[in-house]
Formats: structure tokens, sequence, C-alpha cells
């Protein structure tokens, strides 16, 4: 099998938030598409062992922060390869909370998401989020997977679903 078949499809980068007791969470994540139109509904991939699943199952909710070609590659970095088990990921971004979700200032758009289903496989779950509320902030260019590889020269730690081993 050729494993790098699998870059040939096509994804966005977000940054995942949702929360635990005390504070926000949240994870970099490019699995997100839209499964249903009406009602709206989007999926997300996310690992057993990231903080961000754990969070997600008690809260169950979870904004989607669509990043820009213009947004800060920090927020990849922090939100990716870091994890909110003992670190404050949004501490130093700016951002607003829309219905108890984190939503950062840097991005082109967000959409809010109640958890309606999930389907557990063996090392990620698939969170199915019916769309609560979805708004573009503005009309930069949506940052695409191949964009972080290629131009920014970003990589996948072990937890994306995409990892492959070098
Ligand atoms: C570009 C990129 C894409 C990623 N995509 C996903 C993803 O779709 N699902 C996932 O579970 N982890 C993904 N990750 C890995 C998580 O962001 C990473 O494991 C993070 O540290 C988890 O943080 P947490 O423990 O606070 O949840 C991705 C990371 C990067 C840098």
């Amino acid at each position: 099998m050729d494993k790098k078949t699998f870059t040939k499809i096509s994804y966005g980068v977000y940054i995942i938030g949702t929360r635990d007791n005390q504070r926000l969470c949240g994870c970099t994540a490019n699995s997100s598409m839209q499964i249903t139109s009406e009602p709206a509904s989007i999926a997300i991939s996310i690992n057993h062992n990231n903080y961000t699943n754990k969070c997600i199952k008690d809260c169950g909710e979870f904004s989607i922060n669509i990043l820009s070609t213009e947004s800060n590659p920090l927020l990849i970095g922090t939100f990716g390869f870091k994890s909110s088990k003992d670190t404050d990921k949004f501490s130093g971004f700016e951002y607003e909370i829309k219905d108890g979700l984190p939503v950062l200032k840097d991005i082109c758009g967000y959409i809010l998401c109640k958890v309606v289903q999930s389907v557990e496989t063996q090392t990620h779950t698939i969170f199915i989020g019916e769309v609560k509320d979805a708004q573009t902030l503005n009309e930069n260019i949506p940052m695409t997977y191949s964009y972080y590889h290629n131009v920014i020269k970003g990589t996948s730690p072990k937890n994306a679903p995409t990892y492959i081993e070098a």
C-alpha cells in the first residue's frame, strides 16, 4: 500500500475548540468535513489520546475555527503539539466566547456544533456535530492542509489521522 496516496486527499486546517470544567481546551485538526446540509452537520476525527477527545465527550460541544493563509502559524504549533491537559493554549491568542465555546480572532470563519452522534474507531472518535451557528469573519483564503505542508513547511504529529511514519 502506498500511504502517500492519502496525501492527495484535500483538507483544511482548523483549531477545534471545547472546554473542561476549568478552562478552554482544543487542538489543531485537519479532519473536518460537512456531512449533511439540512440540518447542517459536520464531522471531526479526534484521537483517543488527545485531551480534546475527553473534553468533547464530557461537554458535548465543539467549535471549528477555520484558519486562513493570513492566520498566525503559531496557532497550529501551539494547538497541535501541546496538550490542554497541562497548557492553557488560548492564553497567548485573542478570542471570544460564543455560546460557551472559544472562537479565535485570527481566523476567516467559525462553526459551533453540538455532538449528535459519535463513532469509535481503534484510535479516533468521529464526532458528528449538528451546526448551531456559523459565521464568516473575512474573505481571507482558507488554509489548506497542502498549503500547511508545502508553504509553511509544517509537519503533523502521531495523533493526527493523516500521520505517516517517516
Ligand atoms: C496540522 C495538524 C493536523 C492535525 N489533525 C488532527 C486531527 O484531525 N485529529 C486529531 O485527533 N489530532 C490532530 N492533530 C494532532 C493534535 O492537534 C495534537 O495531538 C494535540 O497536541 C492534541 O492536543 P490536546 O491533548 O490538547 O487535545 C493535528 C496536528 C497538526 C499539527
